[in-house]
């Protein structure tokens, strides 16, 4: 022990203990840095537009410069063409700007305005730069993949009125956009009723092209005072040229061969009090208001996809990923607008409340919910949805740009991460250790590490000596691989990757139009051009099992860093000037850029091998619109803190409800070292995460489940094997979204479109169609939560069958052990309740259906299975069924949820035939009816079943609950197949 002596040494040492301690107390909070990222005022284009907005509020007067044309409108086939006049302040002199309103069958309608110089190239550049002189108008290529087919029934209005263009169109032409002369404007209605108004505000703000004109230095000089009250005018009207011809930012110049050419414009959602979306951000569900006030943001959200490290909390500041999809809800109505544009993009939300008027009986007050949307350059592609339902949102949003895919199952189960396992022993002896404390995992990931000096397509010839035999030994209980390649490559000698690429030019170019070259994990490096179909193809290449040697078809893969994230670069990523193929400059594809690349990962596994048919997964950091078809996400580099177990619940729902549910966040927090408290609550939140995966920073401590031990280790255990014995849920969910585009996790008001007191709720969700209500912990020593309840249906906890009821909020007991999880009356729930290794050898595992009855005695579900693996499913080759207890007659029936007819293929008749032994080995019906209590056996019938089986009795226990407890009853091995039609008669 220590002890404090006269003499000087023992003291000295005890000074520094306790100093060492102090600084271990007081460890400094670690914060983005700021000053590597740009605010709003710092970013030339959106400075600009900003000063516009201000100038048109300031002014009473203010008029919008636009125009239509009126002689220059057509409206053929569903199409409004015009051509939409820029009257500029000096000289009066008109641009022209070619406007096109496409109505689509969906009831959609896409709006374009492009500028007819530049369209037609009639610009010069500066610099002797090789770029492309169009707006970008190539966003659309890479994001949409259908829903576009115009609408027959769109039509012309045709009572004339002075000034307007009115087009209905729609399902029973319940929408009708009008398209307002002077200044031009569009008002879009659903049943009369006008629910989106473009230029509202005048802000509609187009740069157009103009050469740059040097000014004589010595006239600045003689009328200092004069040029300093023109130069503050030129502010006012947004026309600030400082940053036209070129803008520096943390000691890198971006050259802007094309001068300014942002497009903005306001959009306005009347009577609007909520809008979501427009991922990725660190914020709560329901959009903050930007521009000041209480607990409001002062700087616009913003997208422009970037490698933020240690980002902050609560803030509209970029991330890694950009969707531009905004939702505005109220009871009653969803409307959104996806602003199609891979541009830097700066968005402003305000909320200006109107009071109601004592004198006007039957004003109500109410907010308009106004945006500001901002972005550097393209053209103005903007679509818009009339709703009127938060699933006919996420259904035609889907349509345009994808559905989900449809993933492996081992993809949605555990996924176990760490930076990283440092050699091919190490994993086999984590894969070990899992084994032995009867821990589930599917998957086990490797990091760069694993690589030789970095170079991707290799292994680390002293750690990682026998990739083969590690793959084989994780494949004898089903289980995976996956490791990273990052997009950019080694620029090294004898690296043959970076010799093709180099050699067949596949790598984005600098301004010079060379070869780009940049710093990131390797040191000097080239980054791949994935918008060059080349580079795709040779990309693909490189996955072949014979070219990256040690994959083996349980090898998938992991995209990071493809933002793409440069530690040289302005904003930790690589110049706007740099020249992708096709001669567009990196400003106007920017946000796309990680998009191609885990696309042409996804193609590449998919092609590893001829004839290997089988479902890729691949993981990526960056993304965009469209995304969602071939790759999972995950929210970065996050620290290991309570605030950022609770902001990865927003920002997960977040992803749901913009079309990229395939979600998750790091469990345990990457960067620190979480406390087993935290650790252990992060695991019973992440099983609630579409996708699950535990990872950590080199410099933190081990912490598998089996790391923390008692009582931890067992209540993680016990968190992973409910996300097991609930993957028949997860997958079923996984369809739904595949198919329809509805989140995987739900929020509040998805679920309850109607209950304006949750609209906001965003640290509670639902899995699917479920009803399961999942309520995280996410508060340091909580030992209860707060349950939302929107509706009065009874809702039953998971594991006691405790019964709330009440629309309101109610109090769970949550202890460390206990994980807050609610079933909503109504719905019958397909659960696998053998504990296993992996997802894989569940596959034939029989089901229990837990039947959660409703206020009538009702209850519904769906079971969707295929075999998880391969396309056969997009033959026909799977289960899906429907369930449902009728109240009225006491009978649970299974019967198909889809016809089976056209679809009854080769394959399906495989599949069931596979499918044939599996079946139902318990049913529980929870809030069983008291008039069962004296009840002991059911009469089972199956179809198809030989003739004595048909019809069985089997035994039945009722269970009186005690307390709030519901009573229950369960039906022990009715041996029903889950592939068949089949009744229980409860009668
Ligand atoms: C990035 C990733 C992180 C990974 C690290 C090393 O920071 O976000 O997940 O572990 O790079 O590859």
């Amino acid at each position: 022990m220590l002890q404090l002596r006269g003499d000087s040494g023992p003291r000295w040492i005890a000074v520094l203990l306790l100093w060492a301690a102090l600084c271990c107390l007081f460890v400094p909070a670690v914060t983005v840095k700021h000053e590597n990222f740009k605010t709003c005022d710092q970013s030339g284009f959106c400075k600009r537009n900003r000063q516009f907005a201000d100038a048109a509020a300031a002014t009473s007067s203010w008029a919008s410069p636009y125009t239509v044309d009126p002689a220059t409108i057509t409206f053929k086939d569903g199409e409004l063409h015009a051509t939409v006049l820029k009257t500029l302040q000096i000289g009066q002199e008109k641009v022209e700007l070619p406007l096109t309103v496409t109505f689509l069958d969906s009831g959609v309608a896409r709006v374009t305005l492009d500028e007819a110089r530049r369209l037609k190239g009639d610009i010069t550049l500066r610099h002797d730069s090789k770029a492309r002189k169009e707006r970008y108008n190539e966003a659309g290529k890479w994001a949409l993949v259908g829903g576009l087919k115009v609408a027959d029934g769109a039509a012309l209005s045709e009572t004339a009125d002075e000034g307007y263009t009115k087009v209905f169109y729609g399902e029973g032409s319940k929408h009708q956009a009008v398209i307002r002369h002077a200044p031009f404007g569009i008002e879009f209605q659903r049943d009369g009723e006008t629910q989106v108004k473009f230029n509202e505000r005048g802000l509609l703000n187009l740069e157009h092209w103009r050469p740059k004109t040097e000014k004589p230095a010595e006239e600045k000089r003689e009328g200092e005072e004069e040029t300093k009250e023109e130069e503050k005018k030129e502010e006012i009207a947004g026309e600030d040229e400082s940053t036209w011809w070129d803008e520096s930012f943390g000691g890198a110049t971006d050259s802007k061969p094309r001068g300014p050419e942002a497009i903005a414009l306001d959009i306005t959602f009347p009577g609007y009090d909520h809008v979501f979306g427009i991922p990725e951000h660190a914020t709560g569900l329901s959009l903050k208001t930007t521009r000041g006030g209480d607990g409001a943001y002062s700087e616009p959200y913003r997208l422009y996809n970037a490698d933020v490290f240690e980002y902050e909390m609560d803030s509209p500041m970029t991330l890694y990923g950009a969707i531009p999809f905004m939702q505005a809800h109220r009871k009653g109505s969803t409307v959104g607008v996806f602003w199609l544009n891979a541009a830097e993009t700066w968005i402003d939300v305000v909320k200006a409340k109107s009071s109601a008027n004592p004198l006007a009986l039957g004003v109500k007050s109410h907010t308009d919910t106004q945006t500001h949307w901002i972005s550097e350059s393209g053209q103005l592609d903007v679509f818009v949805f009339l709703g009127p339902t938060p699933q006919d949102l996420t259904r035609q949003y889907g349509e345009l740009t994808g559905y989900t895919a449809m993933p492996q199952s081992f993809a949605i189960a555990y996924h176990q991460c760490r930076w990283n396992y440092v050699t091919d022993e190490d994993v086999k002896d984590v894969d070990r250790k899992f084994d032995k404390h009867k821990i589930p995992y599917d998957v086990i990931w490797l990091d760069i590490e694993y690589t030789q000096e970095k170079k991707y397509f290799t292994w680390d010839p002293l750690t990682f000596v026998n990739p083969d035999k590690m793959g084989k030994q994780l494949d004898k209980s089903d289980r995976k691989l996956v490791v990273i390649i990052d997009p950019h490559i080694k620029n090294t000698d004898n690296y043959p990757v970076i010799d093709e690429l180099k050699k067949k030019d596949l790598a984005v170019k600098n301004k010079e139009g060379n070869q780009y070259e940049g710093w990131c994990w390797p040191g000097s490096s080239m980054w791949i051009d994935c918008f060059n179909p080349a580079a795709i193809s040779w990309w693909k290449g490189l996955f072949k099992y014979d070219s990256f040697k040690g994959t083996l078809p349980n090898t998938f893969i992991w995209n990071d860093m493809n933002e793409p994230s440069v530690f040289n670069g302005p904003e930790t990523t690589m110049p706007k000037d740099n020249i992708h193929f096709g001669g567009w400059e990196h400003r106007d594809v920017h946000n796309l850029n990680g998009m191609t690349f885990h696309n042409a990962t996804y193609q590449a596994i998919a092609e590893r091998k001829k004839g290997e048919l089988r479902r890729p997964f691949v993981l990526t950091r960056s993304f965009y619109s469209g995304s969602q078809r071939s790759a999972a996400m995950w929210t970065g580099d996050n620290l290991a803190e309570w605030s950022h177990l609770e902001a990865s619940l927003p920002m997960i729902l977040n992803q749901g409800i913009s079309g990229f549910p395939f979600a998750g966040a790091d469990v345990g927090g990457f960067f620190g070292n979480p406390s087993k408290e935290l650790l252990t609550r992060w695991y019973q939140a992440g099983i609630y995460y579409p996708f699950f995966r535990g990872h950590a920073h080199i410099d933190t401590r081990r912490r598998e489940p089996y790391i923390p031990g008692a009582p931890y280790t067992e209540i993680i255990t016990q968190a992973l094997r409910l996300r097991y014995q609930l993957l028949p849920v997860w997958y079923t969910a996984f369809r739904e979204a595949h198919t329809t585009g509805a989140p995987i996790v739900r929020p509040n008001f998805y679920v309850h479109p109607e209950d304006e007191r949750g609209f906001a709720v965003d640290d509670q969700l639902y899995i699917g169609s479920t009803g399961l209500l999942a309520k995280p912990v996410t508060k340091e020593g909580a030992t209860s939560v707060d349950v939302y309840l929107a509706d009065d249906q009874p809702y039953y906890d998971y594991f006691d069958y405790t019964r709330y009821q009440g629309a309101g909020t109610h109090t769970v007991s949550a202890p460390l052990e206990k994980i807050p999880l609610l079933m909503q009356g109504g719905h019958i729930i397909p659960r696998r309740d053998r504990p296993r290794r992996s997802s894989g050898l569940m596959k034939f595992d029989p089901f229990t259906l837990v039947v959660v009855l409703d206020k009538e005695n009702a209850a519904k579900g769906e079971l969707y299975l295929d075999d998880g693996e391969t396309f056969d499913y997009e033959a026909g080759a799977y289960i899906h069924r429907r369930f449902a207890f009728d109240g009225k007659r006491s009978i649970l029936t299974s019967t198909n949820a889809v016809p089976l007819g056209a679809k009854f293929t080769a394959k399906l008749e495989a599949y069931l035939k596979s499918m044939s032994k599996v079946r139902v080995e318990k049913v529980i019906i929870v809030g069983a009816p008291k008039a069962w209590k004296d009840k002991t056996e059911v009469v089972v019938m199956e179809e198809g079943a030989k003739e004595s089986a048909r019809r069985k009795t089997v035994a039945m226990e009722f269970h009186a609950g005690s307390g709030k407890q519901a009573d229950w009853a369960i039906v022990r091995d009715p041996k029903v197949g889950i592939g068949r039609g089949w009744k229980i008669d409860f009668s």
